[in-house]
């Protein structure tokens, strides 16, 4: 295998960090090419003594002031979103990571496919917000879009080798987050620190949240109905506390395949490198002897509302899904900043659906005027609510 040029789009946050990691594990296979941060000058000088990016954009202006004004760094170096698109679409890459939380995403992930470049696609809002639009622009140039979620990496390794009309089913596995047994009573009263405080994973903030009401399974239903083409009736979910079996597929024989590992987004973070190779790693190996117990159960709609909301915008399709990412986008960060309970953002992201009529086979711009329309009133819903201290 040539080494391969990749772009980190958010190389500062969790995904981007262990990105990095596996690139230094394999100097002769990978190249970096650009890297980005919104604001976290910091982790960048970190990274800059370990690796030499072709360049460098820095989203916030001012933060990109500092930078330059304190860094040795020869490279290239952007200030603004807009340099993400520019470097995402760079001629050099032949692969970008897409790793920037939420719909800010959804450009500069456009941008790599339209100039055909493979995707490694972690950022789910992306599809969340514009699935069609996304996939179809991949399709058009040809560009692969390779999942890193775990689970729809599992997936993909599972469809190795199988034709689409073999699929009956996939399922999606969740860990059930730190909230699985609790009443709703106790979910009323869950604190921020709680909810970040993720039984199985290490990720970053929003996501981490988002596990923990289970919108993130409800995201992955949608990102998986575009990645596989796939009909809403044939993505299930079930709760798998231990975070083993990243997720199955259950064929039209009633045969099911699973793909196995310790919860570590490395694995999957190589294989969207890599795939269809397989490169030896020094990671630690699954004991399955240990592990001793595998469960399955289904996921409670009535205690975690998000997932219903989820599979009800998936039904309705064009910009539903948009609506209901940005309301979550904005419930979240409303939470992280404790201006609102736990159990108040399944409520300000169905009161936002109900009040805005999505639009079908919807263009970049539909998509772009959805999301902001929800954004500015799922903002209003959070300011009507009792402040929560
Ligand atoms: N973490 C995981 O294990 C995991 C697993 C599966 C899927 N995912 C998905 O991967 C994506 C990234 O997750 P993460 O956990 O790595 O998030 P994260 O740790 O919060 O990192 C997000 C990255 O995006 C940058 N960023 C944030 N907002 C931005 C904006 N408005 N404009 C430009 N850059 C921005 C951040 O820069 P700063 O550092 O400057 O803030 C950071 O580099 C999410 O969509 C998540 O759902 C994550």
């Amino acid at each position: 295998m040539t080494a391969k040029t990749v772009t980190i789009l958010g190389a500062t946050g969790s995904i981007g960090t262990q990105t990095l990691e596996v690139l230094a594990l394999y100097p002769e296979q990978f190249r970096l090419g650009f890297i980005t941060t919104h604001r976290n000058i910091d982790r960048l000088h970190s990274i800059l003594q370990q690796f030499s990016p072709k360049g460098i954009v820095i989203c916030d202006p001012e933060a990109c002031a500092a930078f330059q004004r304190t860094t040795t760094y020869q490279g290239t170096i952007l200030c603004g979103e807009d340099a993400l698109a520019e470097v995402a679409a760079d001629g050099t890459n032949d692969i970008v990571v897409s790793a920037l939380v939420g719909f800010a995403g959804v450009r500069p992930t456009l941008a790599a496919l339209e100039q055909g470049i493979n995707v490694a696609l972690a950022n789910k809002e992306v599809l969340v917000s514009a699935g069609e639009l996304v996939t179809t622009t991949a399709r058009r140039s040809a560009a692969s879009l390779i999942p890193i979620d775990s689970e729809h990496s599992a997936i993909a390794q599972c469809l190795m080798g199988e034709r689409k009309e073999s699929i009956e089913k996939i399922i999606l596995t969740a860990s059930g987050g730190p909230f699985r047994n609790y009443t709703l009573k106790q979910l009323h009263a869950v604190t921020l620190e709680e909810a970040l405080r993720h039984p199985n994973w290490k990720m970053g903030p929003k996501i981490t949240i988002d596990s923990a009401t289970l919108m993130n399974k409800g995201l992955e239903m949608i990102e998986a109905r575009w990645l596989f083409d796939l009909h809403p009736a044939q993505i299930e979910v079930l709760i798998h506390p231990q975070s083993i079996v990243h997720s199955l597929v259950q064929f039209v024989d009633g045969s099911i395949k699973a793909q196995l590992g310790l919860p570590d987004m490395r694995l999957p973070i190589l294989y969207a490198l890599s795939a269809p190779q397989r490169l030896p790693t020094p990671f630690p190996r699954t004991d399955l002897a240990a592990i001793h117990t595998l469960t399955f159960e289904p996921p409670d709609e009535n205690r975690f509302p998000c997932l219903r909301l989820a599979r009800q915008v998936l039904e309705t399709g064009g910009t539903a899904p948009t609506i209901l990412n940005a309301a979550n986008e904005v419930a979240v960060q409303a939470f992280i900043n404790r201006k609102i309970r736990f159990t108040d953002i399944p409520v300000i992201i169905a009161e936002t659906l109900e009040k805005i009529t999505p639009v079908g086979k919807p263009s970049l711009a539909d998509i772009i005027a959805a999301d902001s329309e929800a954004r500015s009133l799922a903002e209003q819903i959070v300011a009507t609510l009792p402040t929560k201290v």
